[in-house]
């Protein structure tokens, strides 16, 4: 499934764009079937429906792990460093977690799980949360994970969302000097959820929580019921193709986030394929990816894509800055880590500590690296060639989303030439094309536009899970028969594609994606705001911070604690990944006379552009600009 030169890469390329159905035939072929497809592809953009490898029958953790076992039963796949440092590691290898899955999959299935159900899991970033998603997937179960730092009333959405059974947590989870209490957080949810039957609480941090008896169970003692009928198999579900196989929740420029559904087939193909090519992975080699499970990355390149390739995983609990700001440089040195998949966010925030945490850590085991998420701005990316990677391992830049399944536009290691700044080309299989605000191709190098795809690939996303017209207004109806990625993009003299960001009412604050709308609705509901409005500034760290412009008429003289009031009500509605960094009390905001915010203006404001502010002859007030101006943070 690897290309191995530049040349092999431009025809292997052409071959996929002239001959697709053949092409990913090909590739499927390198995976393991219960059955065979009638058809490689059926697909049209405009429902949209997609099917790939119709009729064929697998489940995909028989691709993650029964696979191996012959060969390769005693290589680790996954090795797991704990948040404390102090605290022994675990490894677990591809027998290991071949058996702990099919444990795991037994005690769903006692407690009533079965094929098509939904599962919402809340897990720390331990070894039981990646058996918890293969168990899931082992009998046909939709997992639903939730990043352990979203709140409860938006666990409490998304399980409303998906009417998941049951849900799988731990009592309580580490991240730095933090512990999160996780299973009080789920009780919290589950008060707005009817349809969960069964709560599984795995222990982690020894939190003292409140066991519902009929509803909550723990882990440990679920086990120890399917050990002593010595249940260490369980039979994989064959699943179609077309199955679902998850559930993610992400952010739109509007409304609460959707839940993008990946079936099981095109998916395993997909992020298989593209781990193996882009990051040229080889047996033996150690893969560290430092995000977290709850995020499509972690689901598609720790959980799935490198497990299908019986790669290594190393698998952190902790935080890049705890202990210290050397933390991910020790994880590499004590593991020996060959391959780093990381994003901007933590390379500039390591980077701010200055040269003296890197200084004497042993980064010779690096051969590759890899950023995503955001886009890896120069600097960032020089002090991570130089600094980390000593300028012998190349940027692997991998531009995708969670709608995406995997890596689309990205370099292949060792065989793209590489451009700081640039996610370079678009993998095979893949077919980007900018487009003008009007649908019009932007055809030719030197230019920018809004970037679409205009032929499906494997992993992309199917439906948004209960709304199928979400996802056609969503990604296939602003231009017709392309899917409209949301990002803006450069293509330059050479055809290489850098991505300059969303093109719409969302963030990108460290990585994780924020909907505007979502956070003003949060503002909104603290009792003294009338309205406000969200846009992102640029931010040294983060990429984007979180500006809110809020109308509170009857504030009292102590705002700085109105401030903190409604940080506190955003941290509770949606997480504290979606907190303000700076809130600016306005005595309104800037509309035109149908009353439409005018955010181009605020966005400007907010990034300090002010001079600039474009045309304004479609305000209502003018005056109220002026105001917001001089009160600027
Ligand atoms: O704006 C792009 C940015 O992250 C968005 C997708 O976010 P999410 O679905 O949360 O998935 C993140 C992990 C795949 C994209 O629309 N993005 C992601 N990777 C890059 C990027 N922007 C620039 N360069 C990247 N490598």
């Amino acid at each position: 499934m690897q290309v191995k030169s530049f040349e092999e890469y431009q025809q292997v390329y052409r071959k996929s764009v002239e001959q697709p159905e053949q092409f990913w035939e090909d590739i499927a072929n390198n995976f393991l079937w219960k059955k065979k497809w009638d058809k490689v592809l059926d697909w049209n953009f405009k429902e949209p429906r997609i099917e790939w490898f119709k009729g064929a029958k697998l489940n995909i953790t028989e691709n993650c792990l029964d696979r191996h076992l012959e060969k390769n039963g005693d290589t680790p796949a996954i090795i797991w460093e704990p948040n404390d440092p102090h605290e022994d590691h675990r490894i677990l290898t591809y027998q290991q977690l071949h058996d702990k899955v099919c444990q795991f999959a037994n005690v769903l299935k006692n407690n009533g799980a079965k094929k098509g159900d939904r599962i919402c899991i809340y897990m720390p970033m331990v070894p039981e949360l990646a058996i918890a998603v293969l168990a899931c997937a082992r009998i046909g179960a939709i997992h639903s994970v939730v990043f352990g730092g979203f709140s409860a009333q938006s666990i409490a959405d998304r399980i409303k969302d998906a009417e998941c059974n049951i849900v799988i947590t731990a009592d309580g989870s580490f991240r730095g000097t933090k512990e999160v209490p996780l299973k009080s957080i789920i009780d919290d949810a589950l008060v707005q959820c009817q349809s969960v039957q069964k709560v599984i609480v795995l222990t982690r941090s020894h939190t003292p929580v409140s066991m519902i008896k009929g509803r909550d169970v723990w882990w440990e003692d679920e086990i120890k019921k399917v050990e002593t009928q010595r249940n260490m198999e369980c039979p994989a579900e064959e699943m179609d193709a077309e199955d679902m196989l998850f559930i993610l929740y992400t952010s739109g420029s509007t409304g609460k986030p959707k839940g993008v559904v990946h079936t099981c087939g095109g998916y395993m193909v997909y992020t298989g394929y593209t781990f193996s090519n882009a990051f040229q992975y080889q047996p033996g080699e150690v893969y560290f990816c430092t995000a977290d499970i709850g995020w499509i990355t972690g689901h598609s390149y720790i959980a799935y894509g490198p497990l299908t390739q019986g790669a290594t995983s190393v698998m952190f609990e902790g935080i890049p800055t705890w202990p210290n700001a050397g933390r991910l440089w020790d994880i590499v040195e004590k593991y020996k880590v060959n391959i780093l998949y990381t994003a901007p966010t933590a390379i500039r925030s390591l980077m701010s500590f200055g040269d003296d945490v890197v200084k004497g850590k042993d980064f010779s085991s690096l051969t590759k690296l890899g950023s995503v998420g955001e886009p890896l701005n120069e600097e960032a990316w020089h002090w991570f060639d130089e600094k980390i990677g000593k300028g012998n391992c190349p940027i692997v830049d991998t531009w995708w989303q969670t709608e995406t399944g995997g890596f689309m536009i990205s370099p292949i290691a060792n065989v793209t030439p590489l451009k700081p700044g640039y996610a370079t080309l678009p993998l095979p299989g893949v077919q980007p094309l900018l487009v003008d605000e009007n649908g019009k191709e932007i055809a030719g190098n030197g230019v920018s536009g809004n970037l679409c795809i205009k032929f499906p690939w494997p992993g992309m996303l199917r439906t948004t899970y209960g709304d199928h017209e979400r996802c056609r207004t969503t990604y296939f109806a602003t231009y017709p028969n392309l899917y409209f990625t949301g990002d803006g993009c450069l293509r330059d003299e050479d055809g290489y594609y850098r991505i300059t960001g969303r093109v719409d009412d969302v963030l990108n604050v460290s990585g994780h994606r924020i909907g505007t709308a979502e956070v003003e609705n949060a503002i909104n509901m603290h009792s003294s705001v009338v309205e406000s409005a969200v846009v992102g500034y640029p931010h040294d760290i983060k990429g984007q911070g979180v500006y809110a412009f809020v109308v509170c008429p009857n504030l009292h003289d102590d705002s700085e604690l109105t401030k903190k009031d409604i940080m506190m009500s955003v941290s509770r509605i949606i997480g504290a990944i979606a907190r303000p960094d700076k809130i600016q009390f306005v005595s309104g905001l800037p509309k035109t006379r149908s009353g439409k915010i005018m955010r181009r203006i605020l966005r400007k404001i907010a990034e300090g552009d002010t001079a600039n502010l474009g045309d304004t002859s479609t305000l209502l007030d003018p005056a109220v600009v002026e105001e917001i101006k001089a009160g600027a943070l």
